[in-house]
Protein backbone atom coordinates (compact mmCIF):
# COMPACT_ATOMS: atom_id res chain seq x y z
CA UNK A 1 0.00 0.00 0.00
CA UNK A 2 1.07 3.56 -0.59
CA UNK A 3 1.18 6.06 1.29
CA UNK A 4 -2.18 7.48 1.93
CA UNK A 5 -2.56 11.56 2.29
CA UNK A 6 -5.68 13.78 3.48
CA UNK A 7 -5.88 16.79 4.86
CA UNK A 8 -8.48 19.25 6.35
CA UNK A 9 -8.71 23.45 6.42
CA UNK A 10 -9.19 25.52 9.23
CA UNK A 11 -12.09 27.97 9.33
CA UNK A 12 -13.28 31.20 10.04
CA UNK A 13 -16.32 32.78 10.80
CA UNK A 14 -17.66 35.61 9.17
CA UNK A 15 -20.60 36.27 10.49
CA UNK A 16 -23.60 34.74 12.75
CA UNK A 17 -21.90 33.14 15.38
CA UNK A 18 -23.99 32.08 18.49
CA UNK A 19 -26.80 33.20 16.87
CA UNK A 20 -26.49 30.19 14.41
CA UNK A 21 -26.85 27.86 17.79
CA UNK A 22 -30.54 29.22 18.22
CA UNK A 23 -31.33 28.63 14.20
CA UNK A 24 -30.08 31.84 12.79
CA UNK A 25 -27.90 31.46 9.59
CA UNK A 26 -24.54 32.18 9.80
CA UNK A 27 -21.51 32.42 7.64
CA UNK A 28 -17.90 30.50 7.40
CA UNK A 29 -15.10 30.47 4.92
CA UNK A 30 -12.65 27.41 5.01
CA UNK A 31 -9.08 29.12 6.35
CA UNK A 32 -6.99 27.18 3.39
CA UNK A 33 -3.10 28.70 4.66
CA UNK A 34 -3.77 26.36 7.79
CA UNK A 35 -4.02 22.76 7.53
CA UNK A 36 -4.46 19.36 9.00
CA UNK A 37 -2.75 16.52 7.33
CA UNK A 38 -2.57 12.69 7.82
CA UNK A 39 -0.32 10.27 6.25
CA UNK A 40 -1.61 6.61 6.83
CA UNK A 41 1.06 3.84 6.34
CA UNK A 42 1.23 -0.01 6.64
CA UNK A 43 3.04 -1.52 9.82
CA UNK A 44 4.07 -4.89 10.64
CA UNK A 45 1.62 -7.62 11.21
CA UNK A 46 -0.48 -7.54 14.14
CA UNK A 47 0.92 -4.33 15.33
CA UNK A 48 -2.31 -2.24 15.47
CA UNK A 49 -3.40 1.05 14.59
CA UNK A 50 -1.34 3.88 16.46
CA UNK A 51 -1.83 7.94 15.71
CA UNK A 52 1.46 9.72 15.78
CA UNK A 53 2.17 12.84 16.33
CA UNK A 54 5.56 13.71 15.27
CA UNK A 55 5.23 17.54 15.98
CA UNK A 56 4.05 17.47 19.70
CA UNK A 57 6.32 18.27 22.92
CA UNK A 58 6.65 14.38 23.70
CA UNK A 59 6.17 13.18 20.15
CA UNK A 60 2.60 11.42 21.24
CA UNK A 61 1.88 8.28 20.32
CA UNK A 62 -1.34 7.15 20.66
CA UNK A 63 -2.99 3.24 20.52
CA UNK A 64 -6.40 2.97 18.77
CA UNK A 65 -8.32 0.03 20.78
CA UNK A 66 -11.90 -0.77 19.89
CA UNK A 67 -14.66 -0.60 22.45
CA UNK A 68 -12.80 1.70 25.21
CA UNK A 69 -14.02 5.16 26.80
CA UNK A 70 -12.14 7.92 25.37
CA UNK A 71 -12.30 11.62 25.84
CA UNK A 72 -9.15 11.72 23.39
CA UNK A 73 -10.98 13.08 20.05
CA UNK A 74 -8.51 11.70 17.89
CA UNK A 75 -8.85 8.12 19.24
CA UNK A 76 -12.23 8.50 19.27
CA UNK A 77 -12.39 9.71 15.47
CA UNK A 78 -10.69 6.22 14.64
CA UNK A 79 -12.71 4.38 16.82
CA UNK A 80 -15.94 6.05 15.14
CA UNK A 81 -14.53 5.25 11.09
CA UNK A 82 -14.32 1.37 12.20
CA UNK A 83 -17.75 1.53 13.83
CA UNK A 84 -19.16 3.21 10.96
CA UNK A 85 -17.28 0.82 8.25
CA UNK A 86 -17.83 -2.19 10.28
CA UNK A 87 -14.37 -3.06 10.71
CA UNK A 88 -14.14 -5.17 13.91
CA UNK A 89 -10.06 -5.44 14.74
CA UNK A 90 -8.24 -2.34 14.17
CA UNK A 91 -6.36 -2.68 11.38
CA UNK A 92 -2.15 -2.61 10.86
CA UNK A 93 -1.73 1.16 10.48
CA UNK A 94 0.28 4.48 11.58
CA UNK A 95 -1.67 7.56 10.97
CA UNK A 96 0.85 10.15 10.95
CA UNK A 97 -0.32 14.04 11.87
CA UNK A 98 0.58 17.55 11.33
CA UNK A 99 -1.03 20.25 11.90
CA UNK A 100 -0.34 24.11 11.08
CA UNK A 101 -3.36 24.97 12.72
CA UNK A 102 -2.83 26.50 16.58
CA UNK A 103 -4.32 24.41 19.18
CA UNK A 104 -7.37 25.69 20.74
CA UNK A 105 -6.98 29.40 18.68
CA UNK A 106 -10.97 29.10 17.51
CA UNK A 107 -9.10 27.99 13.97
CA UNK A 108 -11.47 24.45 14.10
CA UNK A 109 -8.11 22.57 14.49
CA UNK A 110 -9.86 20.01 16.51
CA UNK A 111 -12.59 19.64 13.68
CA UNK A 112 -9.46 19.57 11.31
CA UNK A 113 -7.53 17.13 12.39
CA UNK A 114 -10.64 14.81 13.04
CA UNK A 115 -11.71 15.18 9.54
CA UNK A 116 -8.24 14.38 8.12
CA UNK A 117 -7.56 11.69 10.32
CA UNK A 118 -11.01 10.21 9.76
CA UNK A 119 -10.45 11.21 5.42
CA UNK A 120 -7.22 8.99 5.73
CA UNK A 121 -8.53 5.85 7.72
CA UNK A 122 -11.52 5.41 5.67
CA UNK A 123 -8.83 5.54 2.54
CA UNK A 124 -6.77 2.75 3.44
CA UNK A 125 -9.50 0.82 4.78
CA UNK A 126 -10.42 1.20 0.91
CA UNK A 127 -13.83 2.77 1.98
CA UNK A 128 -13.35 6.35 1.54
CA UNK A 129 -16.44 8.82 2.71
CA UNK A 130 -18.35 10.72 1.31
CA UNK A 131 -18.58 14.26 3.21
CA UNK A 132 -22.25 13.83 4.13
CA UNK A 133 -20.85 10.61 6.42
CA UNK A 134 -17.78 12.28 7.18
CA UNK A 135 -19.25 15.63 8.64
CA UNK A 136 -21.61 13.75 10.88
CA UNK A 137 -18.82 11.57 12.16
CA UNK A 138 -16.73 14.93 12.84
CA UNK A 139 -19.77 16.10 14.25
CA UNK A 140 -20.19 13.65 16.84
CA UNK A 141 -16.59 14.17 17.77
CA UNK A 142 -17.15 17.77 17.78
CA UNK A 143 -19.68 17.17 20.76
CA UNK A 144 -17.18 15.52 23.27
CA UNK A 145 -15.70 19.18 23.94
CA UNK A 146 -17.59 21.49 22.59
CA UNK A 147 -21.31 20.44 24.09
CA UNK A 148 -24.31 21.05 21.42
CA UNK A 149 -22.38 22.81 19.06
CA UNK A 150 -24.59 23.67 15.97
CA UNK A 151 -22.54 22.25 13.40
CA UNK A 152 -20.77 24.78 11.79
CA UNK A 153 -17.41 24.03 12.11
CA UNK A 154 -17.45 20.91 11.36
CA UNK A 155 -19.36 21.35 7.72
CA UNK A 156 -17.11 24.23 6.24
CA UNK A 157 -14.26 22.11 7.12
CA UNK A 158 -15.43 18.61 5.41
CA UNK A 159 -16.58 20.34 2.39
CA UNK A 160 -13.98 23.29 2.12
CA UNK A 161 -16.35 25.88 0.69
CA UNK A 162 -17.90 29.23 1.92
CA UNK A 163 -21.02 27.63 3.51
CA UNK A 164 -24.41 29.67 4.65
CA UNK A 165 -24.91 27.31 7.52
CA UNK A 166 -28.25 27.22 9.20
CA UNK A 167 -29.05 24.16 11.68
CA UNK A 168 -30.82 21.53 10.79
CA UNK A 169 -31.55 22.36 7.19
CA UNK A 170 -29.22 21.43 3.79
CA UNK A 171 -25.97 22.82 3.43
CA UNK A 172 -25.95 26.18 1.08
CA UNK A 173 -22.65 26.86 -0.33
CA UNK A 174 -22.25 30.26 -1.86
CA UNK A 175 -20.08 32.07 -4.04
CA UNK A 176 -17.71 34.76 -3.55
CA UNK A 177 -17.22 36.41 -7.73
CA UNK A 178 -14.73 38.76 -6.14
CA UNK A 179 -12.38 37.63 -3.26
CA UNK A 180 -11.44 40.11 -0.61
CA UNK A 181 -8.69 40.49 2.54
CA UNK A 182 -9.42 40.23 6.19
CA UNK A 183 -6.83 40.60 8.53
CA UNK A 184 -6.63 38.26 11.08
CA UNK A 185 -5.83 38.68 14.74
CA UNK A 186 -5.44 36.20 17.60
CA UNK A 187 -5.43 36.76 21.13
CA UNK A 188 -3.21 33.80 21.92
CA UNK A 189 -6.03 32.67 24.26
CA UNK A 190 -9.40 31.58 24.42
CA UNK A 191 -12.49 30.27 25.98
CA UNK A 192 -13.68 27.15 25.23
CA UNK A 193 -16.88 27.24 22.93
CA UNK A 194 -19.01 25.43 25.16
CA UNK A 195 -18.69 28.09 28.07
CA UNK A 196 -19.94 31.02 25.86
CA UNK A 197 -22.45 28.95 24.00
CA UNK A 198 -23.78 28.10 27.52
CA UNK A 199 -23.45 31.58 28.95
CA UNK A 200 -25.53 32.74 26.02
CA UNK A 201 -28.20 30.13 26.82
CA UNK A 202 -28.22 31.38 29.78
CA UNK A 203 -28.75 34.83 28.75
CA UNK A 204 -30.98 33.75 26.03
CA UNK A 205 -33.36 31.74 28.72
CA UNK A 206 -33.40 34.87 31.55
CA UNK A 207 -33.93 37.71 29.14
CA UNK A 208 -36.02 35.93 26.21
CA UNK A 209 -37.73 39.41 25.36
CA UNK A 210 -33.95 41.52 24.49
CA UNK A 211 -31.97 38.69 23.28
CA UNK A 212 -34.48 37.02 20.67
CA UNK A 213 -34.46 40.33 18.90
CA UNK A 214 -30.71 40.41 18.79
CA UNK A 215 -30.47 36.63 17.23
CA UNK A 216 -32.70 37.83 14.85
CA UNK A 217 -30.86 40.94 13.56
CA UNK A 218 -27.63 38.90 13.84
CA UNK A 219 -29.41 36.45 11.56
CA UNK A 220 -30.57 39.14 9.15
CA UNK A 221 -26.93 40.66 9.09
CA UNK A 222 -25.58 37.40 7.82
CA UNK A 223 -28.26 36.89 5.17
CA UNK A 224 -27.39 40.88 3.58
CA UNK A 225 -23.56 39.74 4.09
CA UNK A 226 -24.03 36.72 2.14
CA UNK A 227 -26.17 39.41 -0.74
CA UNK A 228 -23.38 41.86 -0.22
CA UNK A 229 -20.62 39.06 -0.95
CA UNK A 230 -22.22 37.12 -4.05
CA UNK A 231 -23.23 40.34 -5.80
CA UNK A 232 -19.20 41.50 -5.48
CA UNK A 233 -19.92 43.87 -3.40
CA UNK A 234 -17.36 42.72 -0.19
CA UNK A 235 -15.99 46.28 0.35
CA UNK A 236 -19.63 47.42 1.61
CA UNK A 237 -19.30 44.51 4.73
CA UNK A 238 -17.93 46.86 6.99
CA UNK A 239 -21.02 48.14 8.70
CA UNK A 240 -22.45 45.01 8.76
CA UNK A 241 -19.33 43.74 10.84
CA UNK A 242 -19.35 46.29 13.53
CA UNK A 243 -23.15 45.97 13.96
CA UNK A 244 -22.58 42.28 14.24
CA UNK A 245 -19.78 42.99 17.00
CA UNK A 246 -22.08 45.35 18.84
CA UNK A 247 -24.35 42.88 18.95
CA UNK A 248 -22.21 40.23 20.03
CA UNK A 249 -20.89 42.35 22.85
CA UNK A 250 -24.57 42.53 24.09
CA UNK A 251 -24.28 38.61 24.28
CA UNK A 252 -21.37 39.13 26.25
CA UNK A 253 -18.95 37.10 24.79
CA UNK A 254 -16.80 39.87 23.90
CA UNK A 255 -14.00 41.33 25.96
CA UNK A 256 -11.73 44.58 26.54
CA UNK A 257 -9.04 43.14 24.43
CA UNK A 258 -11.31 42.19 21.47
CA UNK A 259 -13.42 45.25 21.95
CA UNK A 260 -9.96 47.43 21.77
CA UNK A 261 -8.33 45.14 18.50
CA UNK A 262 -11.55 46.43 16.67
CA UNK A 263 -11.50 49.74 17.61
CA UNK A 264 -7.55 50.56 17.07
CA UNK A 265 -7.85 48.36 13.31
CA UNK A 266 -10.91 50.64 12.77
CA UNK A 267 -8.68 53.84 13.63
CA UNK A 268 -5.49 52.14 11.21
CA UNK A 269 -8.04 52.09 8.53
CA UNK A 270 -10.26 48.75 8.65
CA UNK A 271 -13.51 49.08 6.93
CA UNK A 272 -14.99 47.26 9.73
CA UNK A 273 -14.11 44.52 12.10
CA UNK A 274 -15.53 42.21 14.57
CA UNK A 275 -14.75 39.01 16.72
CA UNK A 276 -14.82 35.60 15.14
CA UNK A 277 -16.13 32.32 17.05
CA UNK A 278 -16.62 31.83 20.58
CA UNK A 279 -15.28 35.58 21.75
CA UNK A 280 -13.64 35.97 24.76
CA UNK A 281 -10.57 35.80 23.41
CA UNK A 282 -9.76 33.69 20.35
CA UNK A 283 -9.58 36.41 17.46
CA UNK A 284 -11.21 39.00 15.86
CA UNK A 285 -11.45 39.88 11.62
CA UNK A 286 -11.01 43.30 10.09
CA UNK A 287 -12.11 44.72 6.83
CA UNK A 288 -9.31 45.48 4.47
CA UNK A 289 -7.69 46.42 1.07
CA UNK A 290 -4.22 46.01 -0.13
CA UNK A 291 -3.05 49.57 0.96
CA UNK A 292 -4.68 49.35 5.09
CA UNK A 293 -3.27 45.55 5.24
CA UNK A 294 0.18 46.42 6.50
CA UNK A 295 -1.31 49.31 9.12
CA UNK A 296 -3.93 47.51 10.75
CA UNK A 297 -1.61 44.71 10.92
CA UNK A 298 0.87 46.60 12.81
CA UNK A 299 -1.35 48.03 15.15
CA UNK A 300 -2.77 44.62 16.26
CA UNK A 301 0.53 43.65 16.73
CA UNK A 302 1.19 46.43 19.05
CA UNK A 303 -2.05 46.11 20.91
CA UNK A 304 -0.45 42.64 21.65
CA UNK A 305 -1.88 39.98 19.31
CA UNK A 306 0.02 36.64 19.78
CA UNK A 307 -0.20 36.76 16.11
CA UNK A 308 -1.23 38.87 13.03
CA UNK A 309 -1.91 37.53 9.26
CA UNK A 310 -4.11 38.29 6.07
CA UNK A 311 -5.91 36.17 4.29
CA UNK A 312 -8.02 36.44 1.15
CA UNK A 313 -11.14 35.31 1.23
CA UNK A 314 -12.38 33.47 -2.26
C1 LIG B 1 -17.80 28.64 17.11
O1 LIG B 1 -16.86 28.60 16.05
C2 LIG B 1 -19.12 29.16 16.62
C3 LIG B 1 -20.22 29.25 17.69
O2 LIG B 1 -21.36 29.82 17.05
C4 LIG B 1 -20.56 27.92 18.28
C5 LIG B 1 -21.29 27.00 17.34
O3 LIG B 1 -21.81 27.42 16.31
O4 LIG B 1 -21.36 25.79 17.65
C6 LIG B 1 -19.83 30.20 18.81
Amino acid sequence: MKPIVATAPGKLILFGEHAVVHGQPALAVPLTALRATVTAEPTLPNSGLHILMPDSRHHHTLRVHLGEDTENGLVYTAQLVLKTLGVATPPDLKLILHSTIPLAAGFGSGAAVSAALARALAQALHQPFDNETLNELVYEVEKIHHGTPSGIDNTVIVYQQPVYFVRGKPLETFTIPRPFLLVVGNLGHATPTHITVDAVRDLAEQKPQRIQPIFNRIGAIAAEARGLIESGQPNLLGPLMDENHALLCELTVSDDELDQFCRVAKQAGAMGAKLSGGGRGGNMIALVDEKTAPAVQEVLKQAGAASVFTTQVG
